[in-house]
């Protein structure tokens, strides 16, 4: 037997006990006659001791130890001297009676403790390391119980989890697909599936009315923080089912989750917001609600100064940004060369700093006291706040200023990681008008329904009409991350057909893509609905991050590379050729 005992586990009640311990050392520390070993593993942390009473081949091998050599370790537990109340095996330690190196370790690269010494290009190549550390620990034990507390409620409530297949038909929609050439079919690809929507419909239709999969999902789109090329979803999917039961289904998961992983209660239902106002208050699809600093529209209030910026522009809206009035003008030009030069890309920024002693504004030129008094009545501004304002295209405004309204929460500490403030946004657009390509796209896929309300509109071929078309679409939105969406789909074989038709698909294209679905749903297609979770977003926000790479064990980088075992990478030539593949790739 290896060890009779984890490193997390002796406490003073163990006292007395003679036990072995085997793990990692993680740290070696001499005082005196004294020397003391830092014992790690999965569990915790134990201290082992020998002292000048200790045999000499145990102070042998322990002068011989390094850094992340494996041990095995026997002794009796006593009561340490100087107690470590940060550990919770803090008050004992182990008075070494035998030791064994199990494995010998070169030096790590890097310090394997909680605040770490290596850069993040050199844990990632060491990834097996790194995930040695504390925090990497904690955030995949999270994700563990997670996943678990997931199938603990699913199952609760009827729902079979059922794989779908990785290899699958290529119908790029949204991201692009990864593909892998098939060796037994020249010259043709499967495509890693950028999530099992197809296949979970079809469960449908073969009758498994509550369905879930805790599934792994490839998209091959630009990297960022949030976004992985492989990630995983919670994806679910239920019959004769409207918007509100799925609704109410995943609000139950949401609060499942909360309780069972963080002890948080949500008593009350979770708010949910129309598109239209998450976009005209928030700037956002996702907003974050833990904050208020809402977007006012100033547009009929500032007209008619002879302020071009003003007068010409489809929209105008601002901010209130409370208790910042000592910002000083340069943080203020500051601010507005970052609306300039960031992401935001606004043309410029207007701000009335509002103090007991008058206002002060960048349009006094334009604007009278009177008038700016108007615009702070109507913004509800007090003493000691600044309204930031922007003008131009009303959507991308609205945008620039919900950054904008983000930035500023976060540079006043608004978005506190363990507040956490979940929403659904619902009545998304059906379809989005890509100017580039002259078409509509789906904005969250082809299967999702119209509203009913809306089906006259659906079928009319004027494009006005067709972009005032609302889906039965629902996203779920935790403190400014999208974190699960879904829709109530189409069931109706003539209602998908009139959906591929609007995405400029001819009825050959949408049946070489899609045949089996279209004709599946001939043969007795229930109503249906779902969604999917970002499972990876889910376990970060939950750890109070932003970034999903400590959530994934063995993560990509930003340019989609495994440090670790450096993929992608070349095949030989053999392969290529068994693939009836033919590189046109630059040399390097
Ligand atoms: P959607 O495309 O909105 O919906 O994806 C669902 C959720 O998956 C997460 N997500 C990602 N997480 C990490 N890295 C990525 N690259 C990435 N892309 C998406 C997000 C997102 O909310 N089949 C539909 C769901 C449905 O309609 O039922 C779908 O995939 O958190």
């Amino acid at each position: 037997m290896y060890r009779t005992n984890t490193c997390g586990e002796l406490r003073i009640d163990h006292v007395g006990h003679t036990v072995t311990l085997a793990g990692w050392v993680q740290r070696i520390r001499k005082m005196g006659g004294m020397t003391f070993i830092d014992l790690r593993d999965r569990y915790g942390i134990t201290q082992l001791v020998i002292d000048g009473t200790s045999a000499k081949e145990i102070n042998d091998t322990v002068a011989s130890l390094g850094r992340e050599y494996v041990i095995q370790a026997e002794g009796k537990v006593e009561e340490r001297q100087s107690k470590n109340n940060k550990i919770p095996t803090g008050e004992i330690e182990i008075k070494l009676t035998k030791i064994n190196i199990l494995n010998k370790a070169q030096t790590p690269p890097f310090t394997i403790e909680d605040e770490s010494d290596g850069g993040e290009e050199l844990r990632a190549k060491y990834r097996y390391l790194d995930l040695r550390r504390n925090p990497l620990k904690k955030a995949l034990m999270l994700r563990h119980k997670m996943a678990h507390e997931t199938r603990v409620y699913l199952d609760s409530q009827n729902f079979m989890e059922i794989e779908t297949p990785y290899l699958i038909k290529s119908t790029p929609e949204g991201a692009r697909d990864f593909v892998v050439p098939s060796r037994m079919n020249p010259g043709e690809f499967y495509a890693l599936p950028q999530s099992p929507q197809q296949y979970k419909q079809l469960l449908m239709v073969a009758g498994f009315d509550r369905y879930f999969q805790i599934v792994r999902c490839f998209r091959d789109e630009d990297l960022r923080a949030d976004r992985q090329p492989e990630f995983t979803q919670i994806d679910c999917e239920m019959s004769f089912v409207e918007r509100d039961d799925v609704l109410r289904t995943f609000e139950g998961l949401a609060k499942h989750l909360f309780k069972s992983v963080l002890g948080k209660d949500f008593k009350e239902p979770f708010l949910r917001m129309p598109y239209s106002e998450a976009m005209g208050s928030y700037g956002s699809d996702k907003p974050d609600i833990r904050f208020g600093m809402k977007i006012n529209e100033l547009t009929n209030d500032v007209k008619g100064h002879n302020f071009s910026v003003f007068d010409d522009a489809q929209y105008v809206g601002g901010i209130v940004v409370e208790g910042i009035s000592a910002y000083t003008r340069k943080q203020i030009d500051e601010l507005t060369e970052w609306v300039k030069r960031s992401q935001v890309g606004a043309k410029g920024l207007i701000y009335i700093r509002v103090n007991e002693d008058g206002l002060k504004s960048s349009i006094d030129k334009f604007f009278t006291q009177d008038d700016l008094k108007k615009i702070v009545g109507k913004v509800g501004a007090k003493s000691g706040d600044i309204i930031f304002i922007m003008s131009g295209v009303k959507s991308k405004t609205q945008v620039a200023l919900g950054t904008l309204r983000i930035e500023m929460g976060n540079r006043l500490g608004l978005r506190d990681p363990k507040v956490f403030a979940p929403l659904w946004v619902c009545d998304f657009p059906l379809l989005e008008w890509d100017d580039e390509t002259n078409r509509f796209y789906a904005m969250h896929h082809p299967f999702t329904a119209p509203k009913p309300e809306n089906l006259d509109k659906f079928y009319s071929n004027k494009k006005e009409d067709l972009e005032l078309v609302s889906a039965n679409a629902y996203d779920f939105v935790l403190n400014g991350t999208e974190v699960g969406g879904g829709s109530i789909r189409i069931h109706d074989a003539a209602v998908q057909k009139r959906m591929f038709e609007v995405l400029g698909m001819t009825d050959e294209e949408a049946q070489y893509k899609f045949g089996f679905l279209m004709q599946a749903f001939k043969f007795g297609a229930p109503p249906h609905g779902g969604l999917a979770f970002g499972f990876d977003r889910f376990c970060a926000l939950f750890g109070g991050q932003d970034t999903i790479r400590d959530y994934i064990a063995f993560p990509k980088n930003n340019t989609g590379r495994d440090m670790m075992a450096d993929a992608p990478s070349k095949i030989d030539d053999i392969q290529m050729k068994e693939l009836y593949l033919k590189s046109t790739a630059p040399e390097e």
